[in-house]
């Protein structure tokens, strides 16, 4: 009930007209926050997907238009392949589980990442979720799946090449805003507010380019405590922060 009337005390002093429009989140401590229970690191996978749920429909009421979440990094494949199997397995049971949700919840599913590295089963999954929300315009849910920041800009470059090889676009046309659109969040905007949970505080190749001028906000808990209130009041750091872009 107390943690219940402290949500609602934040959200009151959630300023509606400052609402971030893109938020990026790199979901980190799922392990630790495992370990600290003496469980396997899958018991906090499993459990940081409960908050992915909370903070998504959060996201949508809140008016953000633009969420993207840090699932799996191009590096997290070095991990132990049981880990990642179980990963990847969540991810299957998560799109299968929840398109109804999200379906209703009137959110477009996309993700960053080259998906031809997943399992097929995994890439129909992602296809058919894809194809199936196309439409919908409440909330976009970026899901950053086998991606990396590097990765991403060697692509684009390897896109702009091709372009202009084939001339269809000059060289005299590629500058900061037209190299986004080879870019896996083409025609969004960069993120604005940039969270990550569990105390690192470090990129890990996430956006690297969109998050140039990003704030970021890092919070002390593990992803899977990563409720609706610790959401607000990263959402409440970020409007009391004066964004300059370099000018006065
Ligand atoms: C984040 O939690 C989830 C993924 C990277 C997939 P971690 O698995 O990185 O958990 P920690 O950082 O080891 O605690
Ligand atoms: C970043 O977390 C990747 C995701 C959250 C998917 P990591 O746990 O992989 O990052 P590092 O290794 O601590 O930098
Ligand atoms: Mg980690």
């Amino acid at each position: 009930m107390i943690k219940g009337n402290k949500e609602k005390t934040l959200k009151k002093n959630i300023d509606l007209s400052k609402i971030p429009k893109h938020v990026a989140i790199i979901m980190d401590g799922n392990g630790r926050w495992a370990k600290k229970r003496f469980l396997p690191r899958t018991a906090g996978h499993r459990e940081g997907v409960n908050r992915v749920k909370e903070i998504v429909e959060v996201s949508g009421d809140m008016g953000i238009k633009y969420l993207t979440i840090y699932a799996f990094s191009t590096e997290n494949w070095n991990r132990p392949k049981d880990e990642v199997n179980y990963l990847m397995g969540l991810l299957i049971e998560f799109i299968k589980k929840e398109l109804k949700t999200i379906i209703k919840n009137d959110v477009k599913i996309n993700v960053l990442g080259d998906i031809n590295r997943l399992s097929p089963i995994l890439k129909k999954e992602i296809e058919n979720t894809i194809e199936l929300t196309k439409q919908n315009k409440k909330l976009v849910l970026n899901i950053a799946l086998n991606y990396g920041g590097r990765d991403e800009i060697i692509r684009g470059i390897k896109m702009v090449f091709e372009d202009i090889n084939n001339d269809r676009i000059d060289i005299e046309d590629i500058n900061e805003e037209s190299f986004k659109k080879y870019l896996y969040t083409k025609d969004q905007p960069d993120p604005d507010l940039l969270i990550r949970t569990s105390g690192e505080m470090r990129l890990s190749n996430f956006l690297i380019y969109q998050n140039a001028y990003t704030e970021f906000v890092f919070s002390d808990v593990y992803w899977p405590d990563f409720n609706t209130m610790e959401y607000y009041k990263c959402i409440k750091e970020y409007q009391n922060r004066n964004r300059r872009f370099g000018g006065l």
